[in-house]
C-alpha cells in the first residue's frame, strides 16, 4: 500500500474513535477497513454493561463491510487511545483471519505512529473457513 493510502485509512479510523462508546474502560478505539474495491468501513468499540457484550472496533468496521457484500479486505487501520500501539486482540484476529489472512493491519497509538502486519504474522496457522470444506 501507498504511504498516502496507509495515512488516509489511519486517518478514517482515528476519525471513527470520536465514536467511541467506552464507559466502562476508557479506552477509545476507531478502526477503518480498505476493501479491494476501494470502498472504506469505520467502526468504534462499542462497549456494555454486561462486559462481554461489548465488541472491538475491528469487529464492528469488518461486520460492517462483510454485511455490505465487501469480504475482500485489504488492509484495517486500528487507533487506539495510548501511546502503546494498538494491535488487534486474539478474537479480533481470528475474525479478521476468516475473510483475508494477508490483509494488512496498520497498528497505531494516539497519535497516529503506526506498525505494519499482514494478519498471517499476527495469527500464524490461525483456523480458517477454508478447512472446513
Ligand atoms: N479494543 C478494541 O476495540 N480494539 C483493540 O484492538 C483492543 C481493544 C477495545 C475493547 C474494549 O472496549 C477496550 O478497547 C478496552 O479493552
Amino acid at each position: 500500500m501507498i504511504k498516502n493510502d496507509v495515512k488516509k485509512l489511519i486517518n478514517a479510523a482515528a476519525a471513527a474513535r470520536a465514536s467511541a462508546y467506552a464507559p466502562y474502560s476508557k479506552f477509545r478505539v476507531g478502526a477503518a477497513a480498505l476493501c479491494s474495491d476501494g470502498s472504506v468501513y469505520t467502526g468504534c468499540n462499542i462497549e456494555n454493561a454486561s462486559y462481554p457484550c461489548g465488541i472491538c472496533a475491528e469487529r464492528v468496521a469488518v461486520s460492517k463491510a462483510v454485511s455490505d457484500g465487501r469480504t475482500d479486505i485489504a488492509a484495517v487501520a486500528v487507533v487506539g487511545s495510548s501511546s502503546e500501539k494498538c494491535t488487534p486482540c486474539g478474537l479480533c484476529r481470528q475474525f479478521m483471519y476468516e475473510f483475508s489472512p494477508d490483509m494488512l493491519v496498520i497498528s497505531c497509538d494516539k497519535d497516529g505512529n503506526s506498525d505494519e502486519h499482514t494478519l498471517y504474522e499476527l495469527l500464524p496457522h490461525g483456523f480458517g473457513g477454508k478447512s472446513l470444506k
